[in-house]
């Protein structure tokens, strides 16, 4: 299903914007560089495959390579931990600190005082989880009862300590709330809620990292985003600082949802922020979100031109597109979620009211994200039919 956007909300509160301009980026960007093995992921072009589709150009900006983790999240939780042990110590401390101060014996003791918690899908906290690891600080993870057993070895990898709950995501945000309330930790939640904002901004401004990186590579801009959107963290940090980067020439930005957990769509019908009710798993599950972050929804109200939504088949499809290309493109690890931007592209072209609302034509130069590699390998080869190391070879 297809959302025209015909009359765009208001702009987002000024401190949102700048959060998430030019500025925002170079801050995630100095703390990306002090990480060992720092490589901007690749941006990879798929010219039979936009033949094919009949547009101009398709890229996809593979975040499965980022790090050892394998999602752009990468980019989030781990930078706002590291900020916040950053700026606790510079308290305490009493001078300004830069991120390479984080491995400082003064900065890891201050560390090691502090706890942050999450709830999480698995990617988020996977990044929450590296951050706290990498700082030295304590780590509290809250999954629901549908995060598979793989996502969980992989955050306590990192020594987290998982808090498996009964119940929903939502549920599990609002544990991971309460307990730190009551024991004195820091949420580091990628989704805000009214009186908590600055935290999942700071998140959202590692995100920025990333179209940053596939603009800086890019030797033509995109005309079109397709932006997959859980609780849309992702997707208005990325449509804000590509429209704030290429001013007239900003893309069109379209919202894909799983239509089993559509918040975004449903508040863009709505106008106002819309909390869906729980219905069956999706396989999208990163996805899997029942309440838009507001500050996400401030952004893309006013940057957003569509909103699709996707069946489960669709996802699959786009993942096995990547897995097993054709025309000779290059093949990409895409995970359940990370295929749904591609996935969207093609809803949309498929649909000739959203073809022309969006002006999708032959002249189109497309820009996905592959949001997340095989995350869970079992589940991917699964899915799949062939494990990530054999659609890499
Ligand atoms: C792989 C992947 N893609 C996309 C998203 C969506 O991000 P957001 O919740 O910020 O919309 C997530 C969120 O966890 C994710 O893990």
């Amino acid at each position: 299903m297809f959302h025209a956007v015909t009359e765009k909300g208001p702009a987002p509160r000024a401190q949102l914007t700048a959060a998430l301009g030019d500025e925002g980026r170079a801050r995630a960007q100095a703390f990306l560089e002090t990480l060992p093995g720092y490589l901007p992921t690749p941006l990879v072009a798929l010219p039979a495959l936009a033949r094919a589709s009949g547009i101009g150009a398709l890229q996809v900006k593979d975040e499965g390579k980022r790090f050892g983790l394998k999602s752009f999240k990468a980019l989030g939780g781990a930078y706002a931990v590291i900020s916040l042990v950053l700026e606790e110590a510079g308290r305490r401390l009493g001078r300004a600190l830069s991120p390479a101060d984080i491995a400082s014996q003064d900065v890891r003791a201050i560390a090691a005082t502090m706890t942050v918690a999450c709830a999480t899908d698995g990617n988020h906290g996977r990044s929450v989880a590296w951050g706290a690891e990498l700082a030295g600080a304590a780590c509290e993870i809250f999954i629901h009862a549908g995060v598979s057993e793989g996502r969980a070895a992989a955050m306590a990898a990192f020594g987290a300590h998982i808090n498996r709950i009964q119940g929903t995501y939502d549920d599990s945000v609002a544990l991971a709330a309460e307990m730190a309330a009551a024991r004195g930790w820091t949420v580091v939640s990628d989704t805000s809620w009214e009186g908590y904002e600055a935290i999942p901004l700071t998140v959202m401004q590692g995100y920025t990292a990333m179209i940053g990186e596939a603009l800086d590579a890019s030797a033509e801009p995109p005309t079109h985003l397709f932006l997959q959107a859980g609780v849309g963290g992702m997707a208005a940090a990325v449509a804000s600082y590509a429209t704030q980067r290429l001013g007239a020439a900003a893309p069109k930005v379209v919202v894909v949802e799983p239509e089993r957990a559509a918040c975004l769509y449903a508040t863009a019908e709505a106008g106002q922020l819309v909390t869906v009710p729980h219905g069956e798993p999706t396989i999208m599950a990163m996805l899997e979100c029942a309440t838009p972050s507001p500050i996400s929804w401030e952004v893309l109200r006013h940057l957003a031109d569509g909103y699709v939504t996707l069946e489960e088949q669709e996802a699959v499809k786009a993942m096995k597109k990547l897995a097993q290309p054709v025309g000779g493109d290059p093949a990409i690890v895409a995970g359940e979620s990370g295929a749904t931007g591609l996935a969207g592209m093609f809803a949309c072209l498929a649909d000739p009211s959203a073809r022309a609302h969006l002006g999708l034509d032959a002249q189109s130069r497309v820009l996905v994200f592959n949001s997340e590699g095989a995350t869970d390998p079992k589940i991917y080869a699964d899915i799949v039919g062939r494990s990530p190391e054999q659609v890499a070879a």
